[in-house]
């Protein structure tokens, strides 16, 4: 049968993220820049990647790392200028790589000149690009926030005796969408981007945009979870239709919206291309299977089951088999490694489950996302003082527990393995000072893991290596379009060590097999006539010629390995 694709550059790429201030210094002032980047472009173009997302690089005082933005056509100083982006930009055209920016308008900074304004005066015009609370009022209807010591999300300013907004700190006031005048300054802003030639946005928290403005009490269907509440604001898609009628139509670009407290019932209304809003969104079930259920930051370092990965894979990839268009990522800039977090980092199985969780997100449908690093099996830092953490999350949730007299102790534990920090130590080069990401002190400590091989520069000359079967499975995934468009069948769906999917399309057929055990194991899968399987790649190509002699297939821990059925 012959299967009616709509084939997207933005579905056949493979996405980059950068998270700038880690990835290389140029000027020696221990912060990543934009030149940093431009001297690292043909490194990038060698990993046979296609999109770059950068995280923000406007202007900021940086109180969550450039996402209170206090300009948003200016580039933060720490990073360059608007002439280092224009040359990045050229720079990455001429070689073939698209880039895609972080679009930040739930929220801005308090330090943009519209909330200098907004908080004057009552009557200031832009006093209406913010969400106020007056204080004759009494005190507002609870709001919860991700970045206050207190948990609230209600700030109280005496100039005008009223309280503000914000979802995230108190330097991160919420934008009112509900005033048609806002909406236009963030069209006006995105059109400035796109004009330049930039091919997209990735969109924080970009269903928490819409806000019912009389504030009700927080509505007992919600069980007391902020977030899918927040995520289910009454205007949200009509805003982001008019987005797409207003500005996204009128060029080529990809949209990708970040989409905490969405739930998988509700992605068609993102994503489905009759509705005309976004391309693509990060759902976060997966990002929930470790953590405690009511704290999304409390980690429960290997408590997830294999199966339930399995399901959430599963589930989603069903919810787009027919419209719209999933996104595959296991970490970004606000979640741990993923070698840590979804392999086993220690020193007998990293290379293994490293590359086994490359092969995984290059062989599912749906478009994939590397985090800077995870193609060199970069791991969690594991800072044992909370003086060495720098993001803010860490440091507030720190605050909270100190002040309510909680086990800081035990919370440092905790952001071994689930502080964002983990992921934003700097890119590893070298085996030089600093692994060659500044001549200067780096902002965040540099895992020392560099001097042993988790580093570019001996990973690149050695064929055995994270890097180089990153590469090799990237032009895999690129030369097979089945693994792209194909259909995705899950195999061995209770088997608890070990992956097993099917890709159909047209004449091809895939065969998936991913060990996520420390142990060897042999499974049978009788879906499969073993003789007609012909190797594509593993991370142990002689173990797996050897096993499809048979008709069960042993696989080494963490072996994964894709036959060509026909
Ligand atoms: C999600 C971003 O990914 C995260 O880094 C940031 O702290 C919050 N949104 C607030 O912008």
């Amino acid at each position: 049968m012959k299967n009616t694709i709509n084939r997207q550059w933005w579905k056949e790429g493979i996405v980059y993220q950068i998270y700038p201030r880690s990835f290389q210094d140029s000027n020696g002032d221990g912060i990543g820049d934009i030149k940093g980047i431009i001297n690292r472009l043909d490194y990038i173009k060698s990993l046979g990647v296609d999109i770059i997302w950068l995280n923000p690089v406007y202007e900021s005082p940086n109180d969550d790392n450039g996402y209170d933005i206090s300009d948003y056509q200016n580039i933060m100083g720490e990073f360059g200028t608007m002439a280092d982006f224009d040359e990045l930009l050229q720079g990455m055209k001429e070689r073939g790589l698209r880039l895609v920016m972080d679009l930040v308008v739930n929220h801005s900074s308090d330090e943009h000149q519209w909330f200098i304004e907004s908080k004057s005066s009552r009557t200031n015009p832009y006093r209406d690009y913010y969400h106020w609370w007056p204080a004759e009022k009494g005190t507002p209807p609870a709001r919860w926030s991700y970045f206050d010591v207190e948990g609230n999300a209600w700030k109280y300013d005496e100039t005008t005796d009223a309280y503000y907004l914000h979802y995230f700190s108190v330097k991160q006031p919420d934008l009112k969408w509900e005033n048609p005048k806002l909406r236009e300054e963030i069209y006006k802003l995105m059109r400035f981007w796109f004009d330049k030639g930039v091919d997209g946005f990735r969109m924080d928290v970009i269903p928490f945009i819409s806000k019912d403005i009389n504030y009700p009490e927080l509505p007992a269907s919600y069980n007391g979870n902020f977030v899918p509440f927040y995520a289910d604001g009454p205007n949200l898609h009509t805003y982001l239709n008019e987005m797409n009628k207003e500005v996204l139509s009128k060029y080529d670009v990809m949209t990708v919206g970040e989409a905490p407290g969405v739930s998988i019932d509700q992605a068609l209304d993102f994503v489905d291309e009759d509705r005309e809003e976004l391309n693509m969104f990060f759902h976060f079930d997966l990002m929930a299977l470790d953590r405690e259920a009511d704290e999304v930051f409390l980690m429960r370092k290997d408590a997830w089951k294999l199966t339930e990965f399995k399901k959430i894979h599963t589930d989603w990839d069903v919810a787009f088999a027919k419209k719209g268009w999933g996104s595959m990522y296991l970490s970004n800039h606000d979640f741990p490694r993923s070698v840590s977090r979804w392999g086993n980092d220690s020193r007998s199985f990293w290379y293994d489950s490293a590359t086994m969780l490359q092969t995984f997100l290059l062989s599912m449908r749906g478009t994939p996302y590397f985090y800077y690093g995870d193609e060199i099996g970069m791991t969690n830092i594991r800072f044992d003082r909370i003086t060495d953490y720098k993001d803010i999350n860490t440091l507030n949730r720190y605050e909270t527990i100190k002040q309510q007299g909680g086990d800081t102790a035990a919370f440092v534990e905790n952001e071994k393995e689930a502080s964002r920090d983990n992921a934003r130590t700097p890119m590893q080069w070298d085996d030089t000072q600093n692994a060659g990401f500044t001549s200067g002190r780096a902002w965040l400590k540099v895992n020392d893991n560099y001097k042993e091989g988790i580093n570019v520069e001996s990973q690149h000359t050695d064929k055995t290596s994270v890097l180089n079967y990153f590469r090799k499975m990237v032009q895999v995934r690129k030369s097979h379009l089945g693994l792209i468009y194909g259909d995705y069948t899950l195999l061995l769906e209770n088997h608890e060590e070990v992956y097993a999917y099917t890709r159909t399309f047209e004449e091809e057929r895939y065969l998936i097999l991913l060990s996520f055990s420390t142990s060897k194991t042999t499974v049978k899968v009788d879906e499969i006539n073993f003789k007609e399987a012909r190797l594509l790649i593993s991370n142990d190509e002689d173990q797996a010629e050897i096993l499809k002699r048979d008709p069960t297939f042993k696989l080494k821990p963490y072996q994964a390995v894709i036959y060509k059925l026909h």
